[in-house]
């Protein structure tokens, strides 16, 4: 099956490449480096022994998404390109519409003139917004708080439309829950570009020295230890829904949305407290005031893709930290381009 992957030289999409190469897909990556480098590029092609095209581009240029198209004719497309930083969404939220939502339009648009009738897109369990109950179910009602969120159930939107308008059309939202971890090679991991304002990030800086302490945001939230509890999903299980995704809008069509997440939600103190035993070291931390938006608690219920997609996560909170510690040992020699093996 040949695939088109917007944003694969990312933290989500190169591990998810790693997963079609793995299964004999043709690939080609359309990343216009934003927020990632080739370095990660060079990696996949070492853990899966094999090539792909890489394009620099931008899901914006209409003429480069027609020669695409036109020369490469994906079967399907997985939407992972975008920006994702809810904080940055807020300061500027033009940029987050501009590139999210008229980054789709612009694909949705050649796909339907080059008869493209596949797209799995990347959305987030930040579209829900507060919770009226929980787990969150795929029903339970959008209402995402922040310009990042809107951009997700717009783009969600605009796929429905665009699958209603044509009988021949399928997509899927995945609604990721919290991804983190790395591939178990430590070749790839997360590298951004800026500074890192989600968790698990942050807790490895303090572990690796890079930085004194933790802010923990808030203690006093209606959870087992007062601190905020979250759906922690290993990158590795969110690549492999990307492949059932795939297998799923092989035989059906329409417009389906599913959550991928593990149902289970861990505390920020309990995630620091996994984290130390699988890497040995200590997390300093102060608790500070709440976040502004942020919930107590985000959890998922996974069954529907459990039942339709025939996926469910299998990795361990504990396998989560140690692939993440192991990726930031390595992730220097990686970048310096002194190594390409796991140490
Ligand atoms: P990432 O920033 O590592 O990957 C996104 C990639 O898209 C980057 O390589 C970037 O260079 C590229 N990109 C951005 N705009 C582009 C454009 N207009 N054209 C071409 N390439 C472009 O992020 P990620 O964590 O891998 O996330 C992938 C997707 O999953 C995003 O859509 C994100 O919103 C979504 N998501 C991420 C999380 C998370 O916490 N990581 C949670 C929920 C949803
Ligand atoms: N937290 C801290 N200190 C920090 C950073 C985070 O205590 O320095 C806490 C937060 O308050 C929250 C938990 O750690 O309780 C997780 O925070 P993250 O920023 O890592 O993740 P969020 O759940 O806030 O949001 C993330 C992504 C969103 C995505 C969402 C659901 O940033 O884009 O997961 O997938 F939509």
């Amino acid at each position: 099956m040949r695939v088109l992957i917007t944003g694969g030289a990312g933290y989500i999409g190169s591990h998810t490449l790693i997963e079609l190469l793995a299964v004999g897909c043709e690939v080609l990556v359309l990343d216009d480096l934003s927020n990632s480098s080739t370095v990660a590029l060079n990696q996949v092609k070492l853990i899966a022994e094999r090539d792909f095209e890489f394009i620099k581009g931008d899901t914006r240029d209409a003429n480069l998404l027609v020669e695409i198209f036109s020369r490469f004719k994906p079967e399907i497309v997985l939407h992972l390109a975008g920006f994702k930083s809810v904080a940055e969404s807020v300061d500027n939220p033009l940029s987050y519409y501009g590139n999210n939502v008229s980054g789709s339009v612009q694909l949705l648009e050649v796909m339907s003139k080059h008869k493209c009738t596949k797209i799995v897109f990347s959305s987030s369990a930040t579209v829900y917004g507060a919770a009226k109950y929980l787990p969150y179910d795929e029903d339970h009602p959008t209402n995402p708080i922040n310009p990042y969120g809107r951009t997700k159930i717009m783009i969600e939107s605009i796929i429905s439309d665009w699958c209603k308008a044509n009988v021949n059309n399928s997509a899927i939202a995945l609604r990721y829950f919290n991804p983190v971890g790395a591939h178990s090679s430590s070749l790839i991991g997360e590298n951004p570009c800026g500074t890192p304002n989600n968790l698990m990030p942050l807790i490895v800086q303090v572990a690796a020295g890079e930085k004194d302490k933790l802010k923990v945001f808030g203690k006093n939230y209606n959870t087992r230890d007062g601190t905020g509890a979250r759906d922690y999903i290993h990158v590795l299980d969110l690549a492999s829904a990307h492949l059932s995704a795939i297998g799923y809008l092989k035989n059906n069509v329409g417009f389906s949305v599913f959550n991928v997440g593990t149902g289970r939600a861990i505390t920020i103190l309990e995630l620091i407290e996994v984290f130390e035993l699988v890497s040995g070291t200590k997390i300093e931390y102060e608790f500070v005031a709440e976040r502004h938006g942020d919930l107590a608690i985000a959890v998922s219920d996974p069954k529907k893709a459990e039942k339709f997609l025939r996926w469910k996560a299998k990795y361990t909170v504990e396998d989560m930290c140690r692939d993440t510690w192991n990726w930031q040992i390595n992730k220097p020699k990686i970048i310096k381009g002194l190594v390409s093996t796991a140490p």
